[in-house]
C-alpha cells in the first residue's frame, strides 16, 4: 500500500553499488561473467546508475582485479550510468583507456582510514585526487567524491561533523561534481545524519550534490535514509541484497540493501524506476552464487512469497 509522507522528495535516483561495494569484500572470487550478468540483471530491474567495479591496485582489491575483462562486457548497456572507482592517476588511465565516463575518487574524513585504504594521510589523498578530477573534468567526464567514516570511525571513534565538512569542501574544490557520505561502518542514527546535512547546507553545499551511502551494521540504514530525505537528499546509495563491506574497514558490514530501500521509498509513494520483483530475483540468484542467503529482510519476504 502506498501513503505517502509529507515533506519528502517525489523521486530518488538510487546509485547501485552491489557490484563494487556488494562483491569487493568477497573472499572467493566471483567469476567475471557473473559480475556482468548481475550487472545486466541490475538494469533490467530499472537501476540507471550501477557503479560496475574499481581500478583499483590489484593487490588491494583482488575480487575486482578483472576491471579490464569486466567492463567491455557491459558496453551494450545504453543509458545505464557505468561508474567506476579510481583512486590514482593510474586507476584513472586505466578507466579512461575503457571509454569510462563517469569516475568516483573516494577520501576518508579520518586520518586512520586514509592510511589503511589507500596508504596516505588525508592531505595526501586530495593531493592524489587533484590531477584525476581535472583531468576528468577536461574530458567532461562525471566525477563523484566518496568521503568515507563520515560519522565514526573503527580506530578514532565518533567523528566530528567539522572534520566531515571540511573534507567535502576540499573535494567539491577539486571539482567533484557529487559527493557521497559514507556511514562505512554503519554507526550512525538519524540525529547525527541531520546534523552533518545542515552543517553542510550552512557551509554552501548545495543538497542536489550530496547522495548518501549507508552500511547497515546496526540496523540503522534505513531510518538514517528518511532523515536524509528528509532534508532534502535525493541521491541514495544501496546494495542488492545487502551485499557488501569494506576490506579495509574492520567492521563494516553489508550495505543498505537496495530492496529495502525501494520497498520504503514505494511505500512512501516516491518514484525509484526500479522493478522490486526482478531486483529481489536478481539478489535471490546472486545470493545462490555466492553459495549463502541474502541478508535483505525484503528479498528474503519477496521470494518466500514467490515460491
Ligand atoms: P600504494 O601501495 O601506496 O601504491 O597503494 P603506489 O602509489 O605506491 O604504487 C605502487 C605500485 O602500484 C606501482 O607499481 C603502481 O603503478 C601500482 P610499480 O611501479 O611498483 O610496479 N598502482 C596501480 N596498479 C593498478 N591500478 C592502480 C594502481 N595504483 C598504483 N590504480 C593505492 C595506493 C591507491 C594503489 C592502494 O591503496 C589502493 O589500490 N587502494 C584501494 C583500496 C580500495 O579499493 N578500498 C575499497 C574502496 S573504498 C570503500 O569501499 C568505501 C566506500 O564504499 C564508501 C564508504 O562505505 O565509506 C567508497
Ligand atoms: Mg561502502
Amino acid at each position: 500500500m502506498t501513503v505517502p509522507a509529507a515533506g519528502l522528495p517525489a523521486r530518488v535516483r538510487v546509485h547501485e553499488v552491489g557490484a563494487r561495494d556488494g562483491l569487493q569484500n568477497e573472499k572467493a572470487v566471483v567469476p567475471t561473467e557473473v559480475k556482468a550478468e548481475f550487472v545486466h540483471r541490475l538494469a533490467a530491474a530499472g537501476l540507471t546508475t550501477v557503479e560496475a567495479t574499481s581500478f583499483v591496485h590489484p593487490k588491494w582489491v583482488p575480487q575486482l582485479a578483472d576491471a579490464e575483462q569486466l567492463y567491455p562486457l557491459l558496453g551494450d548497456l545504453e543509458g545505464v550510468r557505468l561508474p567506476v572507482l579510481v583512486p590514482n592517476e593510474r586507476g584513472l588511465d586505466r578507466a579512461m583507456a575503457l571509454g569510462a565516463d563517469r569516475v568516483a575518487v573516494f577520501a576518508s574524513a579520518t586520518e586512520s582510514f586514509a592510511k589503511a585504504n589507500l596508504n596516505r594521510t588525508v592531505d595526501e589523498t586530495l593531493a592524489m585526487f587533484a590531477p584525476v578530477v581535472s583531468r576528468a573534468k577536461e574530458r567532461d567526464m562525471h566525477v563523484r567524491g566518496y568521503l568515507s567514516m563520515c560519522f565514526g570511525d573503527p580506530w578514532e571513534g565518533p567523528v566530528e561533523v567539522g572534520r566531515v565538512v571540511r573534507v567535502c569542501r576540499a573535494l567539491l574544490d577539486l571539482g567533484c561534481d557529487e559527493l557521497s557520505l559514507g556511514d562505512t561502518i554503519g554507526v550512525a542514527t538519524p540525529g547525527h545524519v541531520t546534523a552533518l546535512l545542515t552543517a553542510l547546507t550552512t557551509a554552501g553545499v548545495a543538497v542536489d550534490r550530496i547522495g548518501v551511502h549507508f552500511h547497515d551494521t546496526y540496523g540503522q540504514a534505513l531510518a538514517n535514509t528518511l532523515a536524509a530525505l528528509q532534508h532534502g537528499v535525493t541521491t541514495v546509495d544501496a546494495s542488492a541484497g545487502g551485499l557488501g563491506g569494506c576490506p579495509y574497514a574492520k567492521s563494516a558490514t553489508g550495505n543498505l540493501a537496495t530492496e529495502d530501500l525501494v520497498w520504503m521509498l514505494h511505500g512512501l509513494g516516491i518514484e525509484t524506476g526500479v522493478d522490486l520483483g526482478r531486483l529481489s530475483a536478481t539478489s535471490a540468484w546472486m545470493a545462490d552464487r555466492l553459495g549463502r542467503p541474502s541478508p535483505s529482510r525484503t528479498v528474503r519476504a519477496l521470494t518466500h512469497q514467490e515460491q
